[in-house]
């Protein structure tokens, strides 16, 4: 399993690969997976969504009808640049790490979208209590990859580490991942 990457090393890879990052979504393979996300998400909902990178679920919220407020949120800095530059209507990029979140920001959101990025946060779980009483959408991998610190290769694994952390959570197979999507328990409740 690959080790735990800061945002520096997040950044030259966005920066690097710039050219690939800002290829239309639907020319690259996790086209699928945005998109599951994107029809989970209720017309006029506001979406809150955590580890935004470059920004292509935006532009495939926005494609496939989503019209809610929407905020992205990404510590790579070159991340969130190139996300700025897809000039997405009403949406909003900005830099900041997941471990500084707080409760007053994500109060203000009706669903939280998350697509590959709890398997790089050593405490996920926390930031999953974060988000209680939020319907939470996100997506996890099938695979190892450099700054997972987790991956899921069956259902099972998927099962044994969220499912007592929401309400009625729903998985199923998109592409390469898992589509996760449930309503997020508070500390207190999980058993
Ligand atoms: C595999 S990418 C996923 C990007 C996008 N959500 C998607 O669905 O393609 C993981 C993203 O999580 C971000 N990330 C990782 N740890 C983070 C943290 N602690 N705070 C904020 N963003 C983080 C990385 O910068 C990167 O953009």
């Amino acid at each position: 399993m690959g080790k735990l990457r800061k945002a520096a090393s997040y950044n030259e890879g966005y920066r690097r690969q710039q050219r690939r990052f800002m290829a239309p979504p639907d020319k690259h393979p996790s086209h699928g997976r945005w998109t599951a996300l994107a029809r989970a998400v209720p017309p006029k909902a506001s979406v809150l969504d955590l580890g935004c990178g470059a920004g292509h679920f935006a532009e495939v919220l926005r494609s496939e009808g989503g019209e809610g407020r929407y905020l992205g949120l990404d510590y790579s800095i070159e991340a969130v640049k190139l996300a700025r530059q897809r000039e997405v209507s009403g949406a909003t990029f900005k830099r900041m790490d997941l471990r500084k979140l707080q409760r007053k920001l994500v109060s203000r959101f009706d669903v939280i979208v998350s697509g590959q990025v709890f398997e790089h946060l050593e405490d996920d779980l926390a930031l999953v209590d974060l988000l209680a009483g939020k319907l939470v959408l996100f997506t996890v991998p099938t695979f190892d990859s450099a700054g997972h610190v987790r991956w899921f290769p069956q259902r099972q694994t998927v099962v044994d580490r969220y499912t007592d952390r929401f309400h009625g959570l729903v998985i199923g197979p998109v592409g390469r991942s898992w589509f996760c999507c449930g309503v997020a328990k508070g500390a207190s409740e999980v058993c």
